[in-house]
């Protein structure tokens, strides 16, 4: 539990005090199953108390954008995790640019911008078709395998790694991401079960990252050349490195499980994509939005403030639940229903919105829609064998097996 002490003031006339809420969103339960707690979160009040750790939080889709593109009274400098990382006993090194605000942030962005900019984004496409394509012949012929294992985690840890630059073997970049969304949530002993798997291969991870691991014309080696330039600062092109790997690797593998799901789950929506495989794209985005990767990312009030007639005290932490705002049904219709037709990208908040708006969110597109569409060409059908079962973590919600039967496609 980690209570924030906060000095008691008065609201001003007109301003209520958000209501308290006895849930606790990291127990076991409502990390297997958040939907309950997303609707009472919602249904409650714009703005909520939790009463186990004293922050407020939100899932409401208007608020979640506006906290999110505030950061003059919502900064990002006291880290995104529940925890605030300037106070005493709670520091860890922040990530440069996520946990970061204007001007500076907006610095290191324009750098990665144009290091991440569309034409480099493009050239890695032909590579990561060939590869999806190899992939998916290779699963057809199985004929039954695990979406998370055999698709979505060795499909990405095969292209993503060549794309940054860095060496990614599977055991230790899976046990170094599930610590990282883990350290962003309470010290409960989820996280402290993932610190302990991860403490072999932290000098690994520190190695990872350094400038010799790079490989030519990677991200990591263009964030490199930047800092030589003199247009980063100087340890900003590790901590970046980093980042990617942690932010990029594990959403972008729980996304892929999410739609082959949802997939196997509607076999309308499957019909729509095996005549169509070039929604592939639209299919993944949607499966975002319908059940998002990012679990909880935290915000924290600069001074006393005001949003939708509640009045937050000053220096408190402000979750949004980015699932939860995506399911709102003040904003969408038939939140429940995945639809691949639906209008979604640039609208849902999977990938966050405004000022730290994910910066990765074309490489994770990519690589979704080039294993899908892949699949799309070359299977009739796809079904479940059993349930899939979700792996809990703190700060992601992301699936640990999803057993898939595929049939191969009918010659024409
Ligand atoms: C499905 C896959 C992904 C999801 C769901 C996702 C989600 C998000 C979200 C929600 C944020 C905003 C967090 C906040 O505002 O507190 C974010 C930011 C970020 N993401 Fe992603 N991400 C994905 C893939 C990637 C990839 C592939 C990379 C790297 C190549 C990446 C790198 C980043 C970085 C560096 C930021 C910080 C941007 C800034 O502060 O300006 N992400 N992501």
């Amino acid at each position: 539990m980690t209570s924030t002490a906060r000095t008691a003031s008065p609201s001003p006339a007109g301003e209520k005090t958000p209501p308290l809420l006895d849930v606790d969103p990291y127990s076991g339960p409502v990390l297997a199953d958040p939907y309950p707690f997303f609707e009472t979160l919602r249904e409650t009040a714009a703005i909520v108390e939790l009463e186990t750790y004293g922050v407020y939080v939100t899932g409401r889709y208007e608020e979640t954008k506006i906290i999110l593109n505030d950061h003059d009274r919502f900064t990002a400098k006291a880290g995104i995790g529940i925890h605030d990382i300037r106070k005493p006993g709670k520091f860890r090194i922040p990530n440069r640019l996520l946990e970061n605000d204007p001007p500076s942030h907006t610095s290191i962005r324009g750098v990665l911008t144009r290091i991440l900019s569309p034409i480099v984004v493009r050239r890695w496409r032909e590579h990561f078709e060939k590869e999806a394509v190899i992939f998916a012949d290779r699963l057809v012929e199985k004929g039954q395998f695990d979406g998370v294992e055999d698709v979505a985690e060795s499909y990405v840890l095969h292209v993503f790694p060549e794309a940054v630059g860095v060496e990614l073997p599977r055991r230790e970049a899976l046990a170094i991401g599930e610590m990282s969304f883990n350290q962003a949530g309470p010290d409960n002993e989820l996280h402290r079960a993932a610190v302990k798997k991860a403490e072999p291969y932290l000098d690994w991870y520190d190695r990872s990252a350094e400038r010799e691991s790079m490989r030519p014309g990677s991200i990591g080696e263009m964030l490199f050349e930047a800092e030589e330039r003199g247009e980063l600062e100087e340890g900003v092109a590790t901590n970046m490195a980093r980042v990617f790997v942690r932010g990029g690797m594990d959403t972008t593998i729980a996304g892929i499980g999410f739609t082959l799901n949802q997939l196997a789950r509607n076999p309308d929506q499957w019909a729509i994509l095996k005549a169509d495989p070039s929604k592939a794209r639209q299919a993944f985005e949607e499966a975002i939005r319908h059940e998002s990767p990012s679990y909880v990312n935290f915000r924290t009030t600069t001074r006393e403030t005001e949003l939708s007639g509640y009045h937050l005290a000053a220096d408190t932490k402000i979750g949004i639940f980015s699932g939860c705002a995506n399911r709102d049904p003040r904003f969408w219709k038939e939140p429940e229903r995945y639809d691949l037709t639906r209008d979604t990208a640039g609208i849902h908040v999977a990938f966050g919105f405004g000022t730290h708006n994910c910066i990765g969110q074309m490489i994770a597109r990519l690589e979704a829609e080039c294993i899908l569409k892949a699949l799309a060409e070359r299977a009739e059908s796809i079904e479940l064998t059993a349930e899939p079962s979700y792996r809990p973590v703190n700060q992601l919600r992301t699936l640990a097996e999803l057993p898939l039967k595929v049939t191969p496609r009918k010659a024409a």
